[in-house]
């Protein structure tokens, strides 16, 4: 940090772009195996809350590992580095007043701890996507799951990679026994309240 001299303090404020948006901004942070519906609920909370005059954003662990994150493997050093800038972008976001909502699998209680830390606890609100893995192996709806387990895929999550289900998750939704409609009306219902200023 040396010769740093950051200007945090000296641009405009959150507060202010919240006040210019007509809204509050927070971070939602969807967490989950392959398959078990993140980034599905992430675009029908998004187009939900775009209908009623928020501005969003959306960053999914697909898109960032096209871009910011192309130089990224799956090992658990590259996903820790992979979700701590999709933390440093995410809270970017936040502090420009949008609500961010985040779909990566983030499996460990590690990761996720440092995205709760970079993005701030207050702000943080994760949800656990959660499907019993042969639920969302039989979905296996990009075709990964069959390649992991052909050996063509290494490392995957859940089979020969760790997931740690999070322990006190802000919100649970089960998408192997609730519909999309369910729980993105159950997300939405939780998330509107925090976002309306
Ligand atoms: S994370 O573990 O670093 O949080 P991230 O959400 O960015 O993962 O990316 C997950 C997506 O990458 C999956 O939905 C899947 O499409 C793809 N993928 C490719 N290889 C793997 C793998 N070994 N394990 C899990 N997902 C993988």
């Amino acid at each position: 940090m040396e010769n740093i001299h950051p200007i945090f303090d000296k641009t405009l404020q959150r507060l202010d772009k919240q006040q210019l948006l007509n809204q509050k901004s927070i971070v939602i942070w969807m967490v989950g195996l392959s398959g078990s519906g993140k980034s599905t609920i992430a675009k029908a909370l998004e187009n939900e809350l775009h209908q009623l005059g928020f501005l969003t954003q959306l960053l999914d662990g697909d898109n960032l590992r096209t871009g910011i994150n192309n130089n990224l493997t799956f090992s658990e050093a590259d996903r820790l580095e992979n979700i701590r800038r999709a933390a440093e972008v995410a809270k970017i976001f936040l502090n420009a007043g949008i609500v961010t909502i985040c779909s990566f699998i983030s499996p460990t209680n590690q990761i996720r701890d440092l995205a709760k830390k970079i993005i701030g606890e207050s702000d943080f609100f994760e949800v656990y996507i959660n499907a019993p893995f042969e639920v969302c192996e039989n979905r296996d709806v990009k075709g990964l799951y069959k390649k992991a387990r052909a050996g063509e895929i290494k490392g995957f999550t859940g089979l020969d990679s760790p997931f740690e289900a999070p322990q006190n998750p802000s919100l649970e939704l089960k998408t192997d026994i609730n519909s999309l409609q369910q729980c993105t009306d159950y997300l939405a219902e939780a998330v509107l309240d925090k976002v309306r200023l």
